[in-house]
């Protein structure tokens, strides 16, 4: 069973609604006009009940099958697609770029919400499923934890949500295909921070002094061992130091020296491991160096872990839309970070990535969704809520 006919018949005014939305980027909580239109729209889809609000600004369409969900043991299944866009200026070049200087939908959820609103529009014409579909619409992925935000706010009680999925579009990934994969399939992604205090003079006299730009560059050296030395070498984790700052002379020593940097993992061990190491590396350098390292570590989304069970009925779903050979349902994880994570820290539940083709990548400033893998990713929805609910 491949693609669904109608999504080729929906395809221009899907198309239409993505790039009304790429248009018009919003970022974090700020998603007022997309969530706003996304709410008129599943109620122009005849939905049972839309929800405005839920973890701020994110929005619920509960949609009930043909069949009494109560009498046909019906089960409820959440969907997820993200709204917001990205603090970048755009430079794809398309008629349809962003309006808005400085923001842009580099990350395609745009095409998410498009894609699962093209779903939402099909499935609420045909209702050929037993039990309810349950529609999120999210705020706030790109570092706001909206999805930790419309949890924490009830979502999953409130609408008695027993799977959750969600879906990603990923560039190289052909059009056409899915990858996914049961256990962690993206990372944790925390921040750190290291203030170090010395002692600032002249450069020409450095006895006199407490060099925090030598004690930064050391530090930065020796984190380089805790993934090589101290992680397990089949376990994966990235320590990067991303941001390094001190002094305003040439022939001044600063008083003080700030760096930050990402830690990315894929098990909750791991991560425990790397805060605390890069905290003990990270003051005793410091303190090798006579400087002082105020370390902070701050826990952002934690690992995107797939439930094996529902990993195997979003590929076999995704089998049906794209053909065997085009879903890989042993990819391998993703270093990057999803905070649907926190959904199905809630629920079980997959998340799958859907083909984007040769396009550039992911929050690149000529980024673009590629509008071709709308009928596979709305596909996708719709067979998932009809074989996962079947119609009694
Ligand atoms: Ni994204």
């Amino acid at each position: 069973m491949p693609v669904i006919n109608r999504f080729a018949e929906l395809h221009d005014e899907i198309v239409a609604w993505r790039r009304d939305y790429h248009r018009h980027p919003e970022l974090l909580y700020d998603v007022h006009r997309t969530a706003a239109d996304v709410a008129k729209k599943l109620r122009a889809f005849g939905f049972d009940e839309v929800v405005e609000g839920i973890g701020r600004t994110g929005v619920v369409g509960v949609l009930k099958g043909e069949s009494d969900p109560a009498e046909a043991g019906g089960r409820v299944i959440g969907l997820r697609a993200d709204m917001d866009a990205l603090p970048i200026r755009e430079e794809s070049g398309k008629p349809w770029a962003s309006e808005i200087p400085g923001k842009m939908h580099a990350c395609g959820h745009d095409g998410h919400t498009a894609m699962l609103l093209g779903a939402a529009r099909y499935l609420s014409e045909t209702r050929r499923f037993s039990g309810t579909a349950i529609f999120i619409f999210q705020p706030a992925e790109e570092g706001g934890a909206g999805g930790r935000a419309m949890v924490e706010d009830g979502l999953m009680d409130r609408f008695a949500i027993e799977e959750v999925y969600g879906m990603h579009n990923m560039p190289g990934l052909p059009l056409g295909h899915f990858a996914l994969r049961p256990g962690p399939i993206m990372a944790a992604t925390d921040m750190f921070s290291v203030e170090i205090d010395g002692l600032g003079g002249h450069a020409a006299q450095p006895h006199r002094t407490i060099d925090t730009i030598v004690a930064a560059s050391a530090i930065v050296q020796a984190i380089q061992s805790i993934v090589s030395r101290n992680v397990d070498p089949l376990a994966s984790a990235v320590v990067s130091v991303t941001t390094i700052n001190a002094g305003s002379a040439f022939n001044v020593i600063p008083q003080r020296a700030k760096l930050t940097g990402t830690v990315r993992s894929l098990d909750a061990l791991v991560r425990d491991q790397l805060e605390r190491r890069l905290r003990e590396v990270v003051q005793n350098v410091a303190a090798a160096y006579g400087a002082t390292a105020h370390f902070t570590y701050t826990r952002s989304y934690p690992v995107t872990v797939n439930h094996a069970e529902q990993a195997e009925k979003a590929a076999s779903v995704a089998r049906d839309v794209a053909g065997e050979l085009n879903v890989d349902a042993s990819h391998a994880p993703v270093m990057g970070g999803e905070d649907f994570s926190f959904m199905l820290e809630a629920r079980p539940g997959a998340f799958i990535f859907v083909g984007n083709g040769d396009t550039a990548g992911l929050h690149h400033p000529a980024y673009d969704f590629n509008d071709a893998a709308i009928n596979h990713g709305s596909s996708y929805w719709a067979r998932l809520v009809e074989t996962l609910m079947p119609a009694a």
